[in-house]
């Protein structure tokens, strides 16, 4: 059984990721610390969903394709420890600490989860030598590129928030490594993931708590914003088809944009929330905010050259399914 390790496990994409790898006959071993930056309960009950259930405090009762262990990706030691006792075939590493506003108010959490525990795991890599180092970069790499849609090769040397920077910095501590220590290696440019099991930080979410409590949203840059919202599923299926092809270049490291390729303006995205809540949303326009970029774009060409796949699920159908489980979820919990 090939054997995959998913940092951020207990999070929103690494929750559909396990659940998916595990579908498909992988064995999963899964990591998260399992902060409190959102409602840790929301990580334990994805948790749950995986089998792995918490008898009192934290100790995990191990499910048998899926195990977890609550660490930290700074903790050097516990990486070092994880890695002697498992052979990794793949290494997803997700764990991060995500959000652009948060970074404005809490920068220490972004170079201690984001820096200083991406180190442990590149060195894991280097000394047992997986078949993939897959990690998680994100769009907001881009800043506010003028130029759409964003392609890999555009020039990203101006992050315009400190979540953005260590992204980038990410990318070039990848890079290096793959280079030096020839680990094969894929960075993800995720762009604004939704769905079922979201994060309750991201807009999307706090759109639909507000609408159904029939209290108002902040809606920002007066909604002059457009967003390239990709669904979950097509994240994971994105990552599953990449398993096998690390760049066959050398160095082996290559970057890939996951987005729709389908920028959706603000009020369009409220509008179709609205309809599948059946309710009208209470709009508090507000400026931008600092740090929000006005536009993302995905172009997925590359990706399709690579594995001949793109995500293409629609707003509309990913938001209904989003919206379904919120309400289902609100109403046991
Ligand atoms: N969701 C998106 O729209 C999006 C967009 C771009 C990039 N990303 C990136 O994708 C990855 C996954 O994002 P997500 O939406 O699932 O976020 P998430 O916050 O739901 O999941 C991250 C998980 O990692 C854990 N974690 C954080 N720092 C850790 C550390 N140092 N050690 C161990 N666990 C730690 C958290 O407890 C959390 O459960 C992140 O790297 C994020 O930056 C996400």
């Amino acid at each position: 059984m090939l054997k995959v390790l998913i940092t951020g496990a207990a999070g929103f994409i690494g929750y559909h990721l396990s659940k998916e790898l595990l579908n498909k006959g992988f064995e999963v071993v899964g990591i998260d610390e399992i902060n409190d930056y959102y409602s840790t309960k929301l990580k334990y009950d994805r948790l749950k969903e995986l089998g792995i259930n918490f008898s009192g405090e934290k100790e995990p009762l191990n499910h048998k394709a899926f195990e977890f262990r609550a660490v930290s990706t700074y903790d050097k030691k516990a990486i070092e420890t994880l890695f002697s006792t498992h052979r990794f075939d793949y290494v997803i590493h997700l764990a991060a600490q995500a959000g652009v506003r948060y970074s404005i108010t809490n920068p220490y959490s972004y170079t201690q989860s984001n820096i200083e525990g991406f180190l442990p795991l590149i060195e894991a890599c280097r000394h047992h030598k997986p078949k993939h180092f897959i990690f998680a970069s994100s769009s907001s790499v881009y800043g506010n590129c003028k130029k759409v849609p964003f392609e890999e090769d555009d020039v990203v040397d101006y992050p315009i928030s400190l979540y953005a920077a260590t992204k980038k910095a990410n990318e070039l501590m990848a890079y290096t490594y793959s280079h030096l220590y020839n680990i094969p290696t894929t960075g993800l440019r995720f762009f604004t993931v939704y769905g079922p099991w979201g994060r309750p930080d991201m807009a999307y979410f706090k759109f639909a708590k507000a609408i159904m409590a029939g209290e108002p949203i902040d809606v920002y840059n007066n909604g002059d914003l457009m967003r390239d919202f990709t669904y979950i599923d097509d994240i994971t299926e994105g990552i599953y088809n990449l398993l096998d092809k690390p760049s066959e270049k050398n160095p082996s490291y290559e970057i890939f944009n996951i987005g729709n390729s389908q920028p959706v303006k603000l009020m369009d995205f409220i509008a179709t929330l609205e309809n599948h809540l059946n309710k009208k949303a209470i709009k508090n326009y507000k400026p931008m905010q600092p740090g929000d970029v006005y536009k993302t774009y995905a172009s997925t060409e590359k990706l399709e050259q690579h594995v001949h796949y793109k995500p293409d699920t629609s707003l509309n159908a990913g938001l209904g399914r989003f919206v379904e489980w919120f309400k289902g979820y609100n109403k046991q919990s």
